[in-house]
């Protein structure tokens, strides 16, 4: 399990990396250096996986060019981007990029104009919430262009103190590296606007000419926050272990907390991921607590914020079945702002980073879902009914299933491992008397049956038009030279990896699968790092730390990053179009890059793949708020940030990407 020595970490989300993964620490160097020994697996090498990507990459930077396969083979058609680091956002030439929402902007009628200095709890509920993660486009029924008339939702993943607060400075446990009390100047007030920033936002969007606006005064308009009241259901609803004092029931949950990704179900739901849902938890976890083999396994209690201080259901002593109600995957019917949000136990509950779905020929709903934190594990959830078309039939498909575990064999093959109460080791002999203990206890469950360990998984997403479902696997530092395996053939994996896994028979209820690995990322320049980018891949197009992914209308994938940063890679994190097919395969380009210490979120195209929305997270995270003397050198606040006012925080926002003059993005 992981450590907790964070006494390094320069923002919340590396707070979380102290804990969780290789993030963007600072002590990191821009390469891997010596450390890492090996170079691609002879495996890689012998099956031509990589082809000449491989090969070239493992010649050297020199052999570069012998090896290029020219621009005309990819799939993409758009003017490289430079990575030059920069303050503001940056977009490939002949396209627009435009703020369409930022951080404190009304979202509901009557919600006051954004004030950082007079902030409130009222306000914020009825504001656009904090860092925006995932975006899903949803069409308006009826309308006349499905893609120029829609639902935007949108999930608020974490709050920063510091760069919300004006003055306030980091309040975590980092601050008592610098001799601070933690916490001490947070308030029952402070709290709340947090609590009232996380979730997620509903909002109703239209394109009138080349310009997307939001929909004023929106019957669809909704807040969602950490206070919401939401059903729990599947197989682990009303379980004695998901009973409080609020809800003697386990049936009814206040909020969702840290929704990363998610994804879109056929009939028109948002699925919204709990990710580090550990964080906001406190309180001491004796060996005598009822969940304590349950909590140690997710690192609970992390104590990132100290909402426990105001709402006892935060203290895991106090209350000590409240986590076993986060963790899930949430879906929320965006066309009904009444509807009740529902935890789907059936998926399982761990880290979720997102909950990219695809309908198999059967019919059947498949929803891929990755577990992010180092050394976790990649699921696939499949759906017991099939998709009718009927709405009112299928909006419970969700609570009824089978949950699996990837593992993945040195010979290129891997199998979906099911997680059912009463199979294999899930017996009562290991501590599980019925599915809802497997689903509360999903990674213990996935230790059992021999899942693969792999290097943080993030986002996973299935291409509809080859049935090859991409998985990110962001980065695991702390992978040892004795842990690596085929499908995490890194040690000290700094910079992350793609894999590619095609399920038997374009099947993707098949319990069988192949797979590749489409990138090792990095810089190909240095040879000790292993990166496998094509070598047509310039020195613009590279990246790490892939994060999130969208499959476009054409069919070709987009990455978006957490982690690059001036000191670690030289760039700042964007959005990268990666070939996949034929000869130009491993190519990537750099289209969209993102402010300072921001991250980029979402990716979300529009179906007709004219319009691309995305979410710029944290921009400054790292440079504000630090003691005088301790600013990062590498990532200076923001000032070209689109609107930066000095009396003003940078603020987490929404992008619109279109073409000038009309088409599909990158073509
Ligand atoms: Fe919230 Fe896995 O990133
Ligand atoms: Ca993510
Ligand atoms: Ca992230």
């Amino acid at each position: 399990m992981a450590d907790t020595d964070d006494s390094i970490a320069r923002s919340r989300a590396e707070l979380a990396e102290a804990v969780e993964d290789a993030g963007s620490n600072p002590t990191l160097g821009p390469t891997i250096g010596d450390v890492i020994a090996a170079r691609f697996g002879r495996r890689d090498l012998i099956r031509g996986i990589l082809g000449a990507a491989a090969v070239s990459a493992a010649l050297g930077p020199r052999s570069l060019a012998a090896q290029s396969v020219g621009p005309a083979a990819s799939a993409f058609a758009f003017e490289e981007l430079s990575s030059a680091p920069t303050d503001g956002i940056g977009v490939a030439d002949g396209y627009r990029a435009t703020v369409l929402m930022r951080w404190g902007d009304p979202v509901l009628p009557g919600a006051p104009t954004f004030d950082p200095n007079a902030q409130t709890p009222t306000a914020q509920a009825g504001q656009f919430g904090y860092n925006n993660d995932y975006i899903g486009y949803f069409p308006m029924p009826g309308a006349t262009d499905p893609s120029r008339h829609g639902l935007l939702c949108i999930n608020h993943e974490y709050t920063n103190e510091e760069l919300m607060f004006p003055g306030l400075g980091i309040q975590d446990r980092r601050i008592a590296a610098r001799g601070g009390v933690p916490f001490a100047k947070m308030t029952a007030d402070l709290v709340a606007i947090e609590m009232m920033a996380h979730g997620g936002s509903v909002i109703e969007v239209r394109r009138e000419g080349e310009a997307w606006q939001v929909v004023a005064g929106s019957r669809y308009a909704r807040r969602i926050t950490a206070e919401t009241e939401m059903e729990i259901s599947g197989p682990a609803a009303g379980h004695a272990r998901l009973r409080t004092g609020f809800d003697p029931t386990g049936r009814r949950v206040r909020g969702m907390l840290n929704n990363c990704a998610g994804g879109r179900t056929p009939w028109g739901t948002w699925l919204t991921c709990e990710e580090n849902f550990n964080g906001y938890f406190s309180g001491a976890l004796a060996e005598g607590h009822p969940e304590y083999r349950n909590y140690r396994r997710l690192g609970l209690p992390a104590h990132w914020y100290n909402w426990h201080d105001f709402d006892t259901r935060f203290d895991v002593a106090k209350e000590p079945n409240e986590a076993n109600r986060f963790g899930w995957v949430v879906e929320i019917d965006p066309f009904d702002p009444t509807s009740v949000p529902k935890k789907r136990t059936a998926m399982g509950r761990f880290k979720h980073e997102g909950a990219a779905g695809i309908t198999a020929r059967d019919g059947r709903h498949v929803v891929y879902s990755g577990d992010d934190e180092r050394f976790e594990y990649i699921y696939r959830f499949v759906t017991d009914g099939r998709v009718s078309g009927e709405r009112a039939r299928d909006r419970d498909l969700l609570d009824a299933g089978t949950l699996s575990v990837a593992r993945y064999d040195a010979d290129g093959t891997g199998t979906w491992l099911p997680l059912v109460f009463g199979q294999g080791p899930l017996t009562p002999a290991n501590g599980f008397r019925s599915q809802a203990d497997v689903l509360v206890e999903t990674r213990r469950a996935a230790d059992l049956v021999g899942a693969t360990r792999m290097d943080r998984p993030e986002d996973v997403e299935a291409n509809p038009a080859t049935d090859k479902v991409y998985v990110m696997l962001t980065g695991n530092d702390r992978r040892r030279p004795e842990q690596v395996d085929a499908a995490n053939p890194r040690p000290d994996n700094r910079f992350g990896h793609v894999i590619e896994m095609l399920p038997e028979g374009r099947d993707h209820t098949a319990e069988r699968f192949t797979w590749d690995i489409l990138l090792k990322c990095g810089d190909p320049a240095v040879a000790a790092v292993g990166a496998t980018f094509s070598a047509e891949t310039s020195r613009d197009g590279w990246f790490g730390a892939p994060d999130n992914c969208a499959i476009d209308a054409d069919g070709r994938l987009w990455i978006s990053t957490d982690g690059n940063n001036p000191s670690r890679t030289g760039r700042n994190d964007g959005l990268w179009a990666v070939d996949t097919e034929g000869p130009a395969r491993a190519t990537s380009r750099l289209f969209f890059k993102c402010p300072y210490g921001a991250e980029l979120c979402a990716p979300e195209f529009t179906p007709d793949g004219e319009t691309l929305f995305l979410a710029v997270q944290h921009p400054a995270e790292g440079s504000a708020g630090l003691p005088s003397g301790q600013v990062s050198v590498y990532e200076a606040p923001s000032t070209r940030w689109p609107d930066f006012r000095p009396d003003m925080p940078p603020r987490p926002a929404i992008v619109v990407v279109t073409k000038a003059g009309g088409g599909r993005i990158g073509s």
